[in-house]
């Protein structure tokens, strides 16, 4: 395997520099563990997102989409067992003010004396442990001791399930069929970190996979594997992925088996999705909570049944940085060290961008015009400032797969030089044949070019 010159510290500091994600609030001195996308943070984010819809929606006609509410009517978070079990264990230690994960000690550091872990001297004084519940809590209604409690939802999947019925009656489907949503979810985490890896708001990718209870088990191998796989075509190196099973002590209580696609970062292995048999919890507690019938009769045979219920959750957050810690490379140029994303060119932020090598005669014009006849069909940056080296710098940093240079030759046969950001290798083609040569190349199956070496 080659060196892996990639560090969180990297990372952090070329997704400010490049403006793909901020500290938030930083002007009142930040919010512990609350980020902001910026411009590329935001283009890059909405490429996963479609490419995730891309594999669950347009190439697949067995699931079809979602997007419910953050605050769902209270007694669905009582169903769900949320509201009972969602518990993190706490300790809080009395001399230090601080409080910490029952089951973390080990990882973490005394309030007064950061080399010993809490309980360890003899001025801590650590509470016994106390269950504390991730759910954040809001009231509806503009008077507080009043209003209703509600919650701002933990996980995507419960508005799917709150819909199942919904579903069955409109979209024509019939078990086997998935309900798919992205959006916000919100978990009150004590021990949160490692940049956008674990914030207390993030974004998920949930898929509900509604089967006969015959086929749980099937379904379940076949989206372990069909997860795992998605992340690969997205050009991550599969020595850097792997499935683990769920040890019998970490499912969640609703899952009868999990496993979770985990990603070699650089502070470890860590999940990026879990693929979780959540049998028939939900629905037969919804049915229960709800007195409603959630169920699917066939109206040919007479069969009922409670589907069983297989659950892909990826992180929207937790992906993309993965995508930009794999693609990070620093490689040399001309006697300098050139930082460069190898980001799959579906993905990266930018297309292409369209450069004049000089700010004069013409060149400016005849780029502005390419400008405009290549963004109908992509994202493009336009950019003229600056010596071409450092444009092509500051596009290799962003992941920008093509450099598209307009000089002097361009105004003669309007032809224009593309420059590979990974081969570096220059290509001079026709102006008018772009679109498609572009389209063509983003449409290529794509490789890490992290793997050859
Ligand atoms: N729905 C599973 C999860 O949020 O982890």
């Amino acid at each position: 395997m080659p060196t892996e010159v990639v560090t969180m510290d990297k990372i952090v500091s070329l997704c400010k520099r490049r403006g793909f994600v901020f500290q938030s609030s930083e002007i009142y001195g930040g919010l512990g563990n609350s980020y902001d996308y910026g411009h590329y943070g935001v283009l890059l984010k909405n490429n996963v997102r479609n490419q995730w819809w891309r594999a669950m929606l347009q190439e697949r006609d067995d699931v079809v989409a979602l997007d419910s509410a953050i605050i769902q009517h209270p007694r669905t978070w009582e169903a769900s067992g949320h509201l009972e079990r969602f518990n993190d264990p706490l300790v809080d230690c009395r001399a230090c003010e601080l409080r910490f994960r029952a089951d973390q000690l080990e990882q973490a550091q005394c309030g007064r004396k950061p080399s010993k872990h809490p309980g360890e001297t003899a001025d801590c004084d650590l509470t016994p442990a106390r269950e504390f519940n991730l759910m954040f809590e809001t009231t509806i209604g503009p008077v507080k001791d009043q209003g209703a409690t509600v919650y701002l939802r933990p996980e995507t999947a419960q508005g799917i399930f709150l819909n199942f019925k919904n579903y069955l009656q409109f979209s024509r489907k019939k078990p086997p069929f998935g309900i798919a949503q992205i959006g916000k979810s919100f978990r009150n985490e004590i021990t949160p970190g490692n940049f956008v890896f674990r914030t207390r708001e993030f974004e998920q990718m949930e898929m509900e996979f509604f089967v006969p209870p015959a086929e749980g088990e099937r379904w379940y191998e076949r989206w372990k594997q069909t997860r795992r796989d998605w992340y690969v075509e997205l050009g991550i190196r599969p020595d850097h992925l792997r499935l683990r099973p769920h040890e019998p002590d970490e499912l969640s209580h609703y899952a009868r088996a999990a496993a979770d696609v985990e990603y070699l970062f650089p502070i470890g292995w860590q999940e990026l999705e879990g693929i979780a048999n959540r049998g028939d919890f939900d629905l037969t507690r919804h049915a229960e909570y709800s007195g409603q019938k959630l169920e699917y009769v066939d109206t040919a045979s007479g069969e009922r049944y409670v589907p069983h219920v297989v659950e892909p959750a990826a992180g929207v957050d937790r992906a993309m940085l993965a995508f930009i810690v794999d693609a990070y490379d620093e490689d040399e140029i001309e006697g300098e060290t050139r930082t460069v994303l190898r980001l799959h060119p579906q993905l990266a932020p930018i297309k292409a961008a369209v450069l004049p090598l000089v700010r004069r005669d013409g060149q400016p014009e005849l780029a502005r015009e390419l400008q405009l006849q290549l963004r109908d069909r992509f994202q493009i940056e336009y950019d003229e400032s600056g010596a071409i080296g450092r444009r092509y710098r500051r596009q290799d940093e962003i992941g920008t797969p093509w450099a598209v240079t307009v000089d002097h030759q361009s105004l003669d046969d309007r032809t224009v030089t593309v420059r590979d950001r990974d081969s570096l290798a220059q290509e001079r083609i026709a102006i008018d044949q772009l679109g498609d040569e572009l389209e063509q190349r983003l449409r290529r199956p794509w490789r890490s070019p992290k793997l050859a070496s």
